[in-house]
């Protein structure tokens, strides 16, 4: 498993430290952060992303909201951390797991409505610490369960990070390739660069070289070509939001690869919390896709790439329908189709 040196997230029982993912691979840099502004403004600027990291950073978040809450009485505490979470809820769209994290602490909050408000603030803080160990016990399963599909000597396509640096810990798509590499397998993993903001190279390939993983970087364009030559026996990626249905919202690309290894006949992974799936969204037509900054898409390296004023569509992430996927790997077991029917059942 990865070195500590790594952990994108750092708690010591009061204060939150952020790897600021930003600056990654040429800086490691912790940013104390101590407000629900400073975690939305990092959440809002990639310092902290993945889906799971940005639920516990936004548990956290609220932990800083109840700090500062009003103390007398429930209903005045109530509805400023309800108006809290309604903000640190407009930070990213996608990943649902912000969602959930938010609505999971104000559901702690509204049960202990009968207890005093210090040591409901007390709750929250507990609420967020179990969040965040909870990750990491999740992505463990995940790649025990994910283990039993490699075999010694595959090749694994991975696109952007779902790695340690996207998680409490292990990561979601890299847990099973950790594991694979503590047993001694020789797993050779394949990592997309990534466009336009190149979590692939920047993060994957930096956490996996730093384990010791066996990883070759690739720009995104070349994945056909790779997959062309057998080199590539599955793909495992992460996951923002999969729909009931299966449908999954994954980081800009991941739909082109679900098509590529359908073509090349190569089992197409997704690595699924359980905080991940979305049974309130029905398919993945109603997952909100975010958009951002066009200046991601005409600058590269610091650099512009792109004439002035160019019209740019750059979405974040895109979906990948449930008919391209292979298998979801969860904490809870591995979901084969039909989807719409076994993922319901793991939620029993
Ligand atoms: O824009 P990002 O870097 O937050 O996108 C991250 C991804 O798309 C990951 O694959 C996903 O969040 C899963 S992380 C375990």
């Amino acid at each position: 498993m990865p070195k500590e040196g790594l952990l994108p997230l750092k708690w010591d029982g009061e204060n939150l430290f952020l790897l600021d993912q930003r600056e990654l691979p040429d800086k490691i840099l912790y940013n104390k952060k101590s407000t629900p502004e400073e975690v939305w403004e990092s959440i809002k600027t990639l310092e902290v992303r993945g889906a799971p990291l940005i639920g516990i950073a936004a548990a956290y978040a609220m932990y800083f909201a109840a700090k500062s809450a009003p103390g007398d009485g429930f209903e005045s505490f109530y509805n400023y951390m309800k108006n809290k979470a309604e903000y640190l809820s407009t930070s990213r769209p996608t990943a649902v797991n912000l969602f959930w994290a938010l609505n999971r602490i104000m559901n702690r909050i509204a049960k202990s409505k009968d207890r005093p408000i210090r040591e409901i603030k007390d709750l929250v803080k507990e609420e967020a610490q179990k969040i965040h160990r909870e990750d990491e016990n999740i992505c463990r399963k995940i790649g025990e369960y994910g283990l039993q599909l490699l075999k010694d000597g595959y090749g694994v396509l991975t696109h952007c990070n779902a790695g340690q640096l996207a998680t409490a810990k292990y990561g979601t798509a890299t847990a099973p390739i950790y594991l694979a590499y503590e047993k001694g397998w020789k797993i050779k993993v394949f990592a997309d660069e990534t466009r336009p903001v190149n979590q692939g190279s920047r993060l994957t390939a930096l956490e996996l070289k730093e384990a010791g993983v066996d990883v070759t970087l690739i720009c995104d364009n070349m994945a056909a070509c790779v997959m062309s030559k057998g080199w590539v026996n599955a793909v495992i990626v992460g996951c923002d939001r999969v729909a009931a249905n299966g449908d999954t919202a994954n980081k800009i690309g991941t739909l082109g690869l679900s098509i590529l290894a359908k073509y090349f006949g190569i089992p197409f992974y997704v690595a699924a919390p359980t905080p991940t799936i979305d049974l309130n969204t029905e398919s993945g037509e109603e997952i909100p896709i975010e958009e951002r900054d066009p200046l991601e898409v005409t600058q590269s390296f610091g650099k512009k790439t792109a004439p002035d004023g160019i019209k740019v569509f750059n979405p974040a992430f895109d979906v990948t329908p449930h008919e391209n996927i292979t298998a979801f790997i969860t904490e809870k077991g591995i979901i084969y189709p039909p989807f719409k029917e076994n993922i319901r059942k793991i939620f029993e």
